[in-house]
Order: C-alpha cells, then structure tokens, then sequence
C-alpha cells in the first residue's frame, strides 16, 4: 500500500500471513516537559500502527538535541518514549542522534498485521457511522498554554489524552469483523482526515459537530480566537470540497479544524456495529463518540451540521 490515499503508513506484504507495517513520526516538543515530551512523541509514533489494524514491534529512536540541553533533560526524553514503547510491547531497538537549534523526538516503528486485515483509511460505506476514539482541541490548548492561559487540570487532561496509545481503542475496534475504513487523528485535524477518508471512499462524510467529544477548556479558548495557525491551513485545503450547514458554529468548525497531536481513531463501520462498539468503548479512560455518518456521494465530500 502507497501513496494513492494518503494512508497512515506504508505496508508490505511478507508472506501470505505477515505484511509489515512502517511508519515514522517526530516533531518539536508540545510540551514543557522532557519526559511527557517523550511519552506523547512515541504514542503519536506508534498510533499509524494501530490505525492500519497492527501492532508495533520494533522501533527507532530519532533524536534532534541542541548543545545546551541537559544530559538529564535527554535522558527524560529518551525515558518517555522507551515507556511508551513498552507499554505498547513494543521494544526500541536504537536510533539515531544529531544536533539541532530546535529539539526534535519521535520514532521509526516497525509494526506487523495479518494481509488481509488491514485498516484503511479508505472504504467507509453509506450507512455506516463514525465513531472518534479521542476528544479533540490538543492543538488549541497546547498553543494556549504557552501564553500561559490554561488552567492546570485542563493542562493535565490534554497531557494525559496525547500520551495515551491508541493500542486499547484498537483491541476492542478490532473485535468487529466489518471495519470499513480506520484513520488516526493527527496534524490535518478531523476536518482533514475525514476529507481525506470521504473523497478516498468517494462517499461524503457528515459530521455532527455537536457530538464530537472536546477536551475541557478547548471550546473556551476557541472561541476566544486562539486558534493554531494549522487549523487555517486545514480549513484552507478542505473549504472547496465542504458545506456548513447553518447548524454548525463557527467555534466547533474551529475546533474540526484544529491539528491534533496524538489523535484518536476515526472509525466508519456499519450503524449497527457502531453502537456496540461505542458501548464496548466506554471501558476507555477517554471519551469516544460517534460523530458523524457516511452518504452516498453529494456535491461534496463532506458535510459539518
Ligand atoms: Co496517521
Ligand atoms: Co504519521
């Protein structure tokens, strides 16, 4: 599989039982903390596994550190990603180290999935409805917080939902035999990966802006205007391919928008099958939703009520 749908990682056919998955991920810190920095990095890495229906195996380090950074500050980095890594059974197996103004953390994984079951982002139906395994707004609240103005337990909720692996959504996702299309919510926001999983399944996707799940302070501070500059560029590539319904405001939109850091699964399954899952889901520490539906093909991909 390639580059045709913009799919979450490239995987190749071993034998008739084993294909790999590959997939590599790293970016600036969204965070203060080296160790946290660490643990969401990794979680964000090894999410495109769980996305294409694997599980990781084997991963690299990829590590940018300026000259001034602490030994101990690399150490906490390095620490964070090799316990996420573990707790994903996944086991980092070295990597690759340079210099760099701007510090940079992530992961090269290497995953593996049985060739007949793997998760595309491609292939939702209509009929079926979505469901979001994450709430969103990490975009919003990190670029809050480094102006300082989001309140502490906020901070920590944010933290915990980028830290947290996509690994358990995926083992009960897994569970139904009839998943259409799978995607992990990342840099192009919901808005973008949905587009992406609308116009590859040449179905239009409509989302209930309404009962897509928020992290706590993120609608407040949209609607205050602090809004990453990625979420324009999101909203910029999708705008020709989408309706607003009048229903939709203008914050929500915002926050569909919004690039997410270590973003849940977006999942298009029979309606049926939907409703299970959701209730199969709410073992989960974070609130999971179903957000939308999928149509036959309308005028455009996408559809926010
Ligand atoms: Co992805
Ligand atoms: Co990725």
């Amino acid at each position: 599989m390639g580059f045709d749908t913009s799919d979450d990682a490239c995987v190749y056919k071993i034998t008739d039982e084993i294909a790999a998955i590959h997939t590599v991920d790293f970016f600036t810190p969204v965070v203060d903390d080296p160790y946290q920095f660490g643990q969401v990095a990794a979680a964000n890495a090894l999410s495109d596994v769980y996305a294409m229906g694997g599980k990781p195996a084997i991963a690299m380090n990829l590590l940018c550190v300026p000259n001034c950074l602490s030994k101990e500050t690399i150490r906490m980095i390095l620490k964070g990603g090799h316990d996420k890594a573990v707790e994903a059974g996944c086991t980092i197996a070295g990597g690759h180290t340079i210099q760099d103004p701007e510090p940079k953390y992530g992961l090269c994984v290497t995953g593996y999935v049985h060739p007949d079951k793997v998760l595309k982002n491609v292939g939702a139906k209509p009929g079926d409805l979505l469901v979001l395994t994450k709430p969103i707004g990490t975009g919003v609240i990190t670029t809050a917080a480094k102006a300082d103005m989001v309140e502490p337990e906020d901070y920590q909720a944010v933290l915990k939902c980028m830290a947290e692996l996509n690994s358990y959504a995926a083992e009960i996702i897994l569970k139904y035999p009839d998943i259409h299309a799978c995607t992990d919510i990342t840099g192009f926001g919901l808005l973008g990966h949905a587009y992406e999983m609308a116009a590859g399944s040449n179905a239009t996707l409509k989302l209930f802006s309404k009962k897509i799940p928020l992290l706590h302070g993120a609608k407040e501070l949209a609607s205050m205007g602090l809004i990453p500059a990625g979420a324009y560029r999101n909203m910029d590539y999708v705008r020709p391919h989408l309706e607003l319904l009048p229903s939709a405001e203008e914050t929500l939109v915002d926050l569909i928008s919004d690039p997410q850091t270590s973003g849940g699964l977006l999942v298009s399954l029979p309606a049926e099958d939907a409703k299970k899952l959701l209730k199969d889901l709410t073992v989960l520490s974070l609130p999971c939703a179903i957000i939308g539906e999928v149509l036959e093909k309308q005028e455009t991909d996408l559809i926010i009520e």
